[in-house]
């Protein structure tokens, strides 16, 4: 059984006050949840902030990004000792605003996820279509796409350890959320490619989280489909209540 793991991205936002804020909040409310995983991704500037609000609750830590080498000249750029040092246990790796706003590749993106999971980290790879490559009926190819090269070159032991976010870009801060049908479409044939490259036994590893526009009143639809095991959330993951709103999705 896949444990649901709900991640809360919260991309440029908030101050540090208002981060630790809601990661004070967030820990409280988490006491009463259980079997379920539950991060917050803040700006790295408040990783440590957020790190101590979180310390010993039930809310891990993760990055939204991180940089390729170990060390040296790399101004601007974060290492994967760096988080872990900071108690990070997650890190998203190719969001698409990284993909389309900032030009990462996948071979960027590679790189990034064999480096995080040599740090100890636990990777969320994101992939996901752009509108008009769905329109173009060209969602699965470039699903595909975006797997194999962003995580060529794993070991099958290393991909179950993964978690990846499906986030169809046209669905991220726009208020319109795929389908719970097209949605598991896309779940489901990331499986079938996990089985197809590794074996079956690590395609029913890997958790798959949704990502786009989940907020509490249509996390439980998403939720409950069998190949949807958590959502990484943005808009809503920035309200105490909204995001517990979702967590509470998956009692129903
Ligand atoms: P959203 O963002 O929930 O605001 O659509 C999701 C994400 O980008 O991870």
């Amino acid at each position: 059984m896949r444990r649901p793991f709900i991640a809360g991205n919260w991309k440029m936002n908030l101050d540090r006050a208002s981060a630790v804020a809601l990661a004070e909040g967030l820990a409280k409310q988490a006491e009463a949840v259980d079997d379920v995983d539950l991060a917050v991704c803040p700006p790295s500037v408040y990783l440590d902030a957020v790190g101590k609000a979180v310390a010993g609750s039930k809310v891990a830590l993760g990055a939204q990004n991180m940089y390729h080498e170990a060390e040296g000249a790399f101004t601007g750029e974060i290492s994967a000792a760096m988080l872990n040092d900071l108690g990070c246990r997650y890190v998203i790796l190719g969001h698409s605003e990284r993909r389309h706003v900032l030009g990462e590749t996948d071979a960027d993106i590679n790189k990034k996820v064999h480096v995080a999971l040599a740090g100890g980290l636990t990777p969320i790879v994101c992939v996901g279509e752009l509108l008009e490559e769905r329109e173009a009926g060209k969602t699965l190819e470039v699903i595909r796409t975006q797997f194999d090269g962003s995580l060529a070159g794993l070991s099958g032991d290393q991909v179950a350890r993964l978690v990846i976010a499906y986030e169809p870009v046209w669905a991220i801060g726009t208020g319109k959320v795929a389908t719970p049908e097209q949605a598991e479409e896309v779940h489901l044939d990331l499986r079938k490619i996990i089985a197809d490259r590794y074996n079956e036994e690590v395609a029913q590893a890997v958790r798959i989280q949704y990502g786009g526009s989940v907020k509490p009143d249509n996390a439980a639809e998403l939720l409950q489909q069998p190949n949807i095991d958590g959502a990484l959330v943005g808009g809503a993951s920035l309200k105490v209540d909204s995001f517990m709103g979702i967590v509470a999705g998956l009692g129903g």
